[in-house]
């Protein structure tokens, strides 16, 4: 079964195979209008539950116009809409859903929910953000680099502020794809030493630095992401943006870093609080791509998972 739990979860190999891919399809569609289906069907037949356990704009949207491009039909289902809300238990529901569906892609809370998932379905799942990855968005984050800057591998990458889910998937494709990463916040919202590790262990340079112009120094890429994560208790907020307020990022920081450097945001965004408007909309800003780019990435994904 090919489940897309994680980027420290899939080879490098597969993982490169599936970036390629998707730079492939992308430009094989052109500028053909986007309702517009592939010459490819190759998820004909093929029916897609997404389950949205958390709100999303991007992941929701991108995955069910992925399906259908390809020729496949997906169902939108919302985690409350299901009896997975009211008590029925997550292993019989994937077991459940595996009789209809051909592949399940979840975005929840906890981490188990999705092993558990996983573990009792009968079809592919695929990550679609859990409180502590964000596989499919990081797929999309580096095709994007690799189409303004060439190959990742080698390069720095800055992450500043809260070493969240998104964050640790930076640091698992630190691992995977072989680039640079530091991570620039405040020492209790440090990401998790155990993925530092296990990136380092595959030779991956991960450096914590506090002072967020001297991390920046050098940087290909720098990435913000919001204070406060969907899965973060609003009572945190205060307290996050006192500890976040110094790692904004504005043109001061951005120019710290290498001339040309490119800036990345997963959105949705707080302008003004993670990073400017002008660091948004400027000339070095990537964050339409990406968001774009997290389609063409998941049905390459997606084509991995169903072997077709
Ligand atoms: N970046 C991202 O996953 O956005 P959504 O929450 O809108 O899906
Ligand atoms: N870190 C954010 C990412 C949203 C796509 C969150 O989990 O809310």
């Amino acid at each position: 079964m090919k489940h897309f739990l994680d980027i420290n979860k899939t080879s490098p190999a597969e993982l490169r195979q599936m970036i390629d891919q998707a730079g492939v399809m992308k430009t094989a569609r052109g500028n053909r209008p986007k309702g517009m289906m592939d010459d490819d069907q190759p998820l004909a037949g093929h029916m897609v539950a997404l389950i949205f356990e958390k709100p999303s704009t991007r992941t929701r949207v991108s995955f069910d116009v992925g399906v259908r491009q390809m020729g496949g039909q997906s169902m939108v289902l919302s985690g409350t809409d299901l009896q997975l809300g009211h008590g029925e238990t997550i292993a019989d529901t994937a077991r459940v859903l595996s009789r209809y569906v051909d592949l399940i892609m979840l975005r929840t809370f906890e981490e188990d929910v999705l092993l558990e998932m996983a573990d009792h379905a009968s079809v592919p799942v695929i990550n679609g953000l859990t409180n502590r990855t964000h596989p499919c968005q990081i797929m999309a984050d580096v095709m994007t680099f690799e189409e303004h800057r060439g190959p990742i591998k080698g390069k720095k990458i800055v992450w500043t502020g809260d070493g969240n889910n998104v964050c640790s998937s930076f640091i698992h494709a630190a691992g995977q794809f072989g680039f640079d990463l530091t991570f620039t916040g405040p020492e209790p919202l440090d990401p998790e030493p155990g993925f530092i590790a296990e990136a380092r262990a595959k030779g991956a340079n991960i450096e914590i630095i506090r002072d967020p112009a001297q991390a920046v120094e050098g940087a290909d890429l720098v990435v913000a992401d919001t204070w406060v994560s969907m899965h973060d208790s609003q009572s945190t907020k205060e307290r996050r943006h006192n500890q976040l307020r110094g790692y904004q990022v504005d043109d001061a920081l951005m120019a710290r870093a290498r001339p040309g450097a490119l800036f990345m945001h997963c959105l949705p965004a707080h302008r003004e609080d993670e990073v400017t408007s002008a660091v948004m909309d400027g000339s070095q800003s990537v964050i339409f791509d990406e968001a774009e780019n997290r389609l063409h990435a998941q049905k390459a994904i997606l084509r991995w998972c169903l072997g077709v």
